[in-house]
């Protein structure tokens, strides 16, 4: 397994974990946080282990606490262009051909909410708290917040959430949609697990193509949505597994996926 600087990293029963490792700092992102997620990403897009990628953080106060603000303090807006130029962890998480779900332990802030609405799905603990606080900083959401939130929510509580800055916690956004599956503290991993596992049961070539068939419902009119739906789902009539799936349910047994 390869080691990182700024991130504990395991695979266990086909499901990766990438746990943001600064506590002390919340989990904040940094240069190296960032370049890191992405080449753990890389990574895991590789590994036929990795089925389903949870991504939390460290300790028990914070899932991501945003951009990391002593780092972006200085930058000149030359500067921050060329960062922002780079590959960005929101759109590598929401375009990753694997799952992804946000384990959210705490504050999910800035660009930490920004990771949580690039996962495909955002299980949270009773106790977190998520916000996009960057108006308090005379600045606005960078990582897809503007875009993502309101799509997710709808234009007015994006708008009051982003123009106050407020932070909600996990209970009022699983009301407002951006939170996917509220748990009790003590029931997050297990229920995180429960779900990654879920998927990673199925073939991983057709979790593919499910993936890639409702992300294309974010991008696309409805009739040119359908389309790619079809086209994707005649794809899987060409697999192993989909042979495999349906003669495992003919002949009442288990199927064996193997993502061909
Ligand atoms: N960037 C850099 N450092 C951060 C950070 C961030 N986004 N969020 C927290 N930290 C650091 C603090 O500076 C502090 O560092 P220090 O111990 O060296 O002083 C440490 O993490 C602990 O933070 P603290 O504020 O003492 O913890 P808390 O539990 O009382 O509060 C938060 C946690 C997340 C509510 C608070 O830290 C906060 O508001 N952070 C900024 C959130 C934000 O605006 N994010 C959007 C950025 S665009």
């Amino acid at each position: 397994m390869v080691s990182y600087e700024t991130l504990l990293v395991d695979v266990a029963d086909r499901v990766a974990t990438i746990t943001i490792n600064r506590p002390d700092k919340r989990n904040a992102l940094n240069a190296a946080v960032r370049r890191e997620i992405i080449e753990a990403l890389d990574h895991f897009s590789s590994d036929d282990n990795a089925r389903v990628i949870v991504i939390t953080g460290a300790g028990d106060k914070a899932f991501i606490a945003g951009a990391d603000i002593n780092e972006f303090a200085e930058r000149t807006p030359v500067e921050q262009r060329a960062v922002m130029a780079e590959r960005r962890i929101f759109d590598e998480i929401a375009g990753f051909a694997k799952p992804v779900i946000a384990m959210i332990n705490g504050f999910a802030l800035g660009g930490g909410c920004e990771v949580a609405l690039a996962c495909d799905v955002r299980v949270a603990a009773r106790s977190a708290k998520l916000g996009q606080p960057e108006i308090k900083l005379g600045i606005i959401p960078g990582g897809g917040g503007t875009q993502r939130l309101p799509r997710m929510v709808g234009l007015g509580t994006a708008m009051r959430l982003i123009l106050t800055g407020e932070l909600i916690g996990a209970e009022e956004a699983a009301g407002l949609g951006l939170v996917d599956v509220l748990v009790d503290d003590a029931e997050l991993r297990t229920r995180t697990y429960d779900i990654a596992r879920a998927m990673a049961a199925h073939s991983p070539l057709t979790l593919r193509l499910a993936k890639a068939a409702i992300r294309g419902s974010e991008e696309m009119p409805l009739a040119a949505g359908l389309a790619y739906e079809r086209e994707l789902f005649i794809t899987a009539f060409g697999s192993n597994d989909k042979r495999e799936g349906v003669a495992a349910f003919l002949e009442k047994r288990a199927a064996i996926f193997e993502g061909r």
